[in-house]
């Protein structure tokens, strides 16, 4: 063959690798609304910044009659390219190859970007749109996902890793987004679960539809799974992008530091009076993040799951910080199973990845009841205080009003290695709220008094007393346990000044194999 007939087969056969699985079953992905796994990798990147890999890569199976049917590249597209100029590794499942079913070369292809950005300390984000292990395969299937999910563990809190989910992803395959750091789900056409409705309705009776069991509602409302929710990939791609601009490529890098136009010492006035005068009234604490944050963007993490704690991503001249709040709005701000663990996994991720964490205290303490105490509020409670005692970045913690019993302790207090504590004037920091306290400590003489009027006035008497002592953060500022009580218009700045002296924070844990998380 002639050399120049060579190069044009090389560029036959790259016209036939991009078609994958044919002109008729992408017909059939865009009348679902989808991409191709290249249309979604194009979106992703900059612009032609996609340098392909193994596109010549075919499966090896001969059962089922498999070997008359090879597709170039088989059912993923893998390579590297770049985000804002940042190198980052990409796979997307190509569902117009055998529906984008994991065979053996696959997760070969796999785990040869996984490795590559493990090499080169840059992020991955894989693209989810699969039929599951390829049957045909059988075992061979089964073992790749293994040796990508070794990868995922081994990769964890050294890469960011990052999974969107664009279509099916069931059965085991669910567990290499469950391994990665953060996972979004189109509210179309994605879902999630380790056992489809078909099995589900003959093994426990019930009917449920693919949307109910697994659906992006669900994961990002119910199980917490998935940590975001968008309308379309569109809006996926563009979220994944916004992500990593907060990330640094690895766990020995910092975090990109943009420059701001915003002030870092622009006063906000209307946060002195954003605290209502009465405790038991709401305000929502989103307010107070986009009033000290640079430019007022925050970017939102698990916004529809425990929606009692906040956490997300922000800004301080310029610094990426991760920010986690109770929100008096929902739940007056407590904290439960779901929003211990939410609030765990965000300050441990943080702290892998040199990201400062900024912590805005408002909390009535735990959510009481057997409901609670049955799905082990001690042991996920126990995360929160784990991770943050765990965290070596620099953590900053402003109490805001509220900061009550075991909450205040695991709300990153002084004693959990917090760096700066600050509190408003209006904090409350005690053992428990008055009404409480006054039931426990003066019960005998409330029960001793028959006259309603009497009570009553005993009670309020009490309670003013109690609150005076304890409804304000003086007492634990003259212990030290608050660093300083500040305004609460001046709080941007206070809070910058604190993250830049700790700046050069050194903090190193006791050596050890690794910590025992309770899980
Ligand atoms: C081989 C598969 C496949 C699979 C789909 N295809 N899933 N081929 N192995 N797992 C093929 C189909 O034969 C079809 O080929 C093409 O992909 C598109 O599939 P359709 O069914 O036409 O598409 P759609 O109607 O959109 O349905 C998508 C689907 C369905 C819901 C994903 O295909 C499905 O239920 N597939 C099986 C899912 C499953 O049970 N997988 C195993 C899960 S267990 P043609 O040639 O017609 O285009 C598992 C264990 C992992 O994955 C364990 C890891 C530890």
């Amino acid at each position: 063959m002639e050399n120049q007939q060579k190069v044009k087969n090389l560029i036959d056969l790259r016209v036939q690798a991009k078609l994958g699985g044919g002109e008729k079953r992408i017909g059939s992905q865009h009348a679902k609304g989808k991409f191709t796994a290249r249309e979604r990798i194009d979106m992703l990147l900059d612009d032609g910044s996609f340098e392909e890999l193994d596109m010549f890569v075919t499966h090896r199976c001969n059962n089922f009659g498999l070997e008359k049917e090879k597709y170039l590249g088989d059912g993923v597209v893998t390579g590297h390219g770049t985000i804002d100029g940042r190198i980052v590794f990409v796979y997307a499942q190509d569902f117009t190859v055998f529906g984008g079913s994991l065979s053996e070369t696959m997760a070969i292809k796999i785990c040869k970007v996984m490795d590559m950005a493990m090499k080169m300390g840059a992020p991955v984000i894989g693209i989810n749109d699969s039929g599951g292990a390829r049957i045909q395969e059988g075992v061979t299937s089964l073992a790749g996902y293994a040796e990508i999910f070794e990868r995922n563990i081994l990769a964890s809190g050294v890469i960011p890793q990052i999974s969107a989910i664009f279509g099916p992803c069931a059965g085991g395959a669910v567990y290499s987004p469950a391994l990665t750091d953060f996972v979004l789900m189109t509210e179309q056409n994605s879902y999630m679960f380790v056992t489809g409705p078909k099995v589900v309705k003959s093994v426990t009776g019930e009917d449920i539809s693919t949307e109910d069991l697994g659906g992006a509602d669900v994961h990002a409302g119910k199980s917490g799974v998935s940590h975001f929710k968008v309308v379309n990939e569109e809006e996926g791609i563009l979220l994944i992008r916004k992500l990593l601009s907060y990330l640094p490529q690895n766990n020995l890098e910092d975090a990109p530091i943009l420059s701001t136009n915003d002030a870092i010492d622009r006063l906000e006035d209307n946060l002195n009076s954003i605290v209502p005068d009465n405790p038991n009234l709401p305000y929502d604490m989103k307010n107070i993040i986009h009033s000290i944050v640079d430019n007022a963007e925050f970017l939102e993490i698990h916004r529809h799951y425990a929606r009692n704690i906040i956490v997300g991503f922000a800004r301080f001249d310029g610094i990426s910080t991760g920010i986690v709040a109770n929100q008096p709005n929902f739940l007056a701000g407590v904290l439960d199973c779901d929003a211990s663990r939410k609030a765990a996994r965000f300050v441990r991720f943080c702290d892998a990845f040199n990201i400062p964490v900024l912590t805005l205290v408002d909390v009535p303490g735990f959510l009481p009841g057997s409901g609670q105490e049955y799905s082990g509020i001690i042991v996920h409670g126990a995360k929160l205080m784990f991770a943050y005692g765990e965290a070596t970045v620099p953590k900053v913690t402003v109490t805001i009003r509220k900061s009550y019993g075991g909450a205040h302790d695991v709300m990153s207090c002084k004693q959990l290695r917090g760096d700066f504590n600050y509190a408003w004037p209006t904090a409350e920091i005690a053992v428990m709220g008055a009404a409480g306290a006054i039931e426990v400590l003066e019960g005998r003489a409330i029960g001793a008094l028959t006259d309603p009027d009497e009570k009553a006035k005993f009670i309020t008497e009490k309670v003013i007393e109690y609150n005076e002592k304890f409804a304000n953060p003086y007492q634990a500022a003259s212990y030290g346990y608050i660093d300083d009580v500040i305004e609460p218009r001046n709080t941007r700045f206070r809070v910058i000044r604190a993250f830049q002296a700790l700046q050069s924070k050194k903090l190193v844990n006791p050596m050890k194999k690794h910590s025992n998380i309770p899980l």
